[in-house]
C-alpha cells in the first residue's frame, strides 16, 4: 500500500456543508442511446445500480450533507442523473429543457419538486440540461455547450442570476456535459480550484481555462474514461470514482481528501458521482 502525503505547500482545505438533491435509481436501465456510453443491447442490473447509488447517498450523509430526495418516475431511466434536473442558485431554480425527447418529461418533474420545496422556478426557454452543463466557481458560472445545452441558455442564466457567465465549448462526444470534463474542487474560485480534461474543449475554451486556472489539476485519459472528473467536492472532501487513481493521487497532493465510490452500473448510462448530485443553493 502506498500513502501519498499532501505536499508541504498544500493549503489547508476547508469543508462547507452542502445541500443536494438526489434520485434513487429505482427505474434505471439503458433503453435508448443518447451518448456514446449507452449500449441498449447490453444488460443492466437495476438492483446493483440502487446498491451502488446507496453508497454515494451514505457517503454524503457521512460527510454531513443535507440530502433531499426526489421520487423517480417509471419510464424515465435517466432521472437518477439529478444534476440535469435544473440549476439552483440564490433560491431560484432554472428548469431544465432536455435536448432528447426521451428525457424531456424529467424537466417538469424536477420543476414540480423545486416549487413544492420553496424554490422560485424559472421556466426555461432554451434547451439546457441544468447543472450537468452549468458549474459555479467563485462568483462565475461556467456554462457548457456543444452537445446538449444551447448557448442561448447562457444568456438566460446571465439575466436570471446577474453573474458573469463564461461559455465553454465541448468537442468530444464522450464528454458531452460540462460536468464530465470539468470539476469544481474549491468554490472560492482560486487559480487551482478546478480540475479538467483539456482535450474535451475547443482551443478558445482551453485558452480561457488556462488563463483563469493556471494551477488546475489536469486528469489523464484513463481517469477521464471512468468519468473521474464527474466528482463532487465540499471544498475538502472530494467524492470521486474509485477507479480514478491518478486523479485521487493528485487530489491528495493538493491537500484534498478523496473518497472513492464505485458507480460502475450508472456509468453504463454515461453518468457518475456528479451526475447523481444537484446542488441546492438558497
Ligand atoms: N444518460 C444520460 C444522458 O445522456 C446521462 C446523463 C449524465 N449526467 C450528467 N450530469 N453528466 O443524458
Amino acid at each position: 500500500m502506498t500513502l501519498t502525503h499532501p505536499s508541504a505547500s498544500a493549503p489547508e482545505r476547508v469543508a462547507t456543508t452542502r445541500t443536494v438533491l438526489m434520485c434513487r435509481p429505482d427505474f434505471f436501465t439503458v433503453s435508448y442511446r443518447i451518448n456514446p456510453w449507452m449500449n441498449p443491447q447490453d444488460p443492466t442490473d437495476t438492483g446493483l445500480a440502487v446498491r451502488q447509488w446507496e453508497t454515494l447517498y451514505a457517503k454524503y450523509l457521512e460527510l454531513g450533507f443535507e440530502v433531499h430526495l426526489i421520487d423517480g418516475v417509471a419510464g424515465l431511466p435517466d432521472m437518477v442523473y439529478a444534476a440535469n434536473g435544473g440549476y439552483v442558485l440564490d433560491g431560484i431554480a432554472y428548469g431544465a429543457k432536455f435536448q432528447y425527447p426521451e428525457r424531456q418529461p424529467e424537466g417538469p418533474a424536477y420543476m414540480e419538486w423545486f416549487a413544492a420545496n420553496g424554490f422560485t422556478v424559472a421556466e426555461p426557454v432554451s434547451t439546457n440540461e441544468g447543472e450537468g452543463d452549468f458549474l459555479l466557481v467563485g462568483d462565475t458560472i461556467y456554462a457548457g455547450t456543444g452537445f446538449r445545452s444551447d448557448a442561448a441558455s447562457h444568456d438566460e442564466l446571465r439575466k436570471l442570476y446577474g453573474r458573469e457567465v463564461v461559455t465553454l465549448t465541448l468537442v468530444d462526444p464522450s464528454f458531452y456535459h460540462l460536468d464530465t470534463a470539468f470539476a469544481v474542487l474549491d468554490s472560492n474560485g482560486g487559480p487551482g480550484s478546478v480540475a479538467y480534461l483539456p482535450k474535451a474543449f475547443d482551443d478558445a475554451s482551453r485558452a480561457i481555462l488556462e488563463d483563469r486556472f493556471p494551477d488546475a489539476i489536469l486528469v489523464n485519459d484513463e481517469d477521464a474514461a471512468v468519468l473521474g472528473l464527474n466528482s463532487f467536492s465540499d471544498g475538502k472532501n472530494v467524492v470521486i470514482a474509485s477507479r480514478a487513481t491518478d486523479f485521487e493521487r493528485q487530489l491528495r497532493e493538493r491537500g484534498f481528501t478523496p473518497h472513492g465510490v464505485d458507480l460502475s452500473e450508472l456509468l453504463l448510462g454515461g453518468g457518475g458521482v456528479k451526475c447523481c448530485t444537484l446542488e441546492l443553493r438558497r
